[in-house]
């Protein structure tokens, strides 16, 4: 099956007492059980069966299986958010002792969680730029756990060989996790492509509308069994209603996709092109440093994109301020274009000097090209550049 009717069919199927072909919502807490002694076989693992919403529930399982089937992985568990899903990764395959290897160009939130949160509890990490496949060897040490990388890289749409990480994870047997978040599995599969494990802000492209938090993580069985039991009780779970939005949003995933991919090319090549702009960050644009990679890895460049302006900061910040289509918020992957400033919002968890390294300037504006006609967000952004 193409990954289009897996993306409306996968994972689905029409409920089999009602015919109901949208999934209920098993919006609930507990599950009654048949007699005592059902319920302690369903504790022991001896009988399938649900007992209580935070260890599974039937919503929230389906959701976890349709995006393991869309990721080419075995199992899947969704998480209450992106951040929860991470977290709970890394704490099921490391403990305190243990060290994780981290792109350095990750989402603010996930720089904040592994730089501040897990040395508290004992969890070392180091940053390097996976994309340097002789930087990412030498970071590797005997107490490695896990290897963490992001592409396209959020926000500076930097590209990571997920072929090459792999690669280098598997000679020293250690799992390679992908924030797949801005390819989305319709435009990228790490795990064809040789990682472990893949997580998701299902809040982004995968709701699509903006109306929820959740996260997912797929891999394979074993791992999400693990997981699974793990994060029953860290307790970070989805509520059925989220579980349930994102499977709707979902079936429009590649049709939206489609629409993000090509209005973001148009407005690239469009800003490419302007007096007011210094440089453009989109892997569609053959001036980016990581076009055939991402030509080779991914089906088309996505939705986000990101541009400095001439004048930096206080001119990015004239931008952000004179736009009137495109919405002044974070948050990517949604129906409505977004506009924000990563050095002082996503990504104001790192330091000036830790922003510098990692080629985040402090006028760099991002875009979540959203679907609105192409030429209303053009005229916009022109008007906007204009009042600079
Ligand atoms: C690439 C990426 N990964 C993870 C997250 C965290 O997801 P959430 O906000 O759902 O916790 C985000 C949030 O912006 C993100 O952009």
């Amino acid at each position: 099956m193409h990954i289009e009717s897996k993306i409306v069919h996968g994972g689905q199927h029409p409920d089999k007492e009602t015919g109901a072909l949208a999934p209920p919502i098993y919006q609930t807490s507990t599950f009654a059980f048949r007699s005592a002694e059902h319920g302690a076989r369903l504790f022991k693992q001896e009988e399938k069966g649900y007992i209580y919403t935070r260890l599974s529930n039937p919503t929230i399982d389906l959701l976890g299986s349709k995006i393991a089937l869309l990721e080419s992985a075995e199992a899947g568990v969704v998480f209450a958010s992106g951040l929860a899903a991470i977290f709970n990764v890394v704490v099921t395959l490391t403990k305190a002792g243990e060290h994780v290897v981290s792109d350095n160009t990750i989402y603010g939130g996930t720089y904040a969680l592994f730089k501040s949160i897990l040395p508290k509890i004992g969890i070392e990490v180091t940053f390097c730029n996976t994309a340097d496949a002789d930087q990412l060897v030498s970071c590797i040490k005997d107490n490695t756990r896990l290897i963490f990388t992001e592409t396209p890289a959020n926000p500076t749409l930097k590209i990571v060989d997920i072929a090459r990480c792999s690669e280098i994870a598997r000679a020293k047997n250690i799992p390679l996790c992908v924030d797949n978040t801005f390819a989305t599995p319709y435009l990228q599969r790490p795990v064809e492509l040789g990682a472990d494990i893949v997580v998701h802000s299902a809040t982004k492209y995968f709701s699509g509308h903006g109306d929820i938090i959740g996260g997912v993580v797929v891999g394979k069985k074993d791992f999400a069994h693990q997981l699974w039991e793990d994060a029953k009780e860290i307790g970070a779970c989805s509520s059925p209603f989220n579980a349930w939005l994102v499977l709707r949003g979902l079936k429009t995933l590649a049709v939206r996709m489609d629409r993000h991919c090509e209005s973001a090319m148009k407005i690239a090549e469009y800003l490419a092109k302007h007096d007011k702009v210094e440089k453009v960050y989109y892997p569609g644009l053959t001036s980016h440093p990581g076009y055939e990679l991402a030509k080779k890895q991914m089906s088309d460049f996505g939705g986000m994109l990101g541009f400095d302006v001439k004048g930096g900061k206080e001119a990015g910040k004239t931008i952000m301020n004179s736009v009137k289509l495109c919405i002044l918020a974070v948050s990517l992957g949604d129906v409505d274009t977004l506009i924000e400033h990563p050095a002082s919002m996503t990504h104001s968890t790192y330091s000036d000097e830790e922003l510098r390294g990692c080629g985040i300037n402090p006028g760099y504006v991002r875009i979540s090209v959203g679907l609105e006609h192409v030429d209303d967000l053009i005229a916009d952004l022109d008007q906007a550049l204009s009042k600079i």
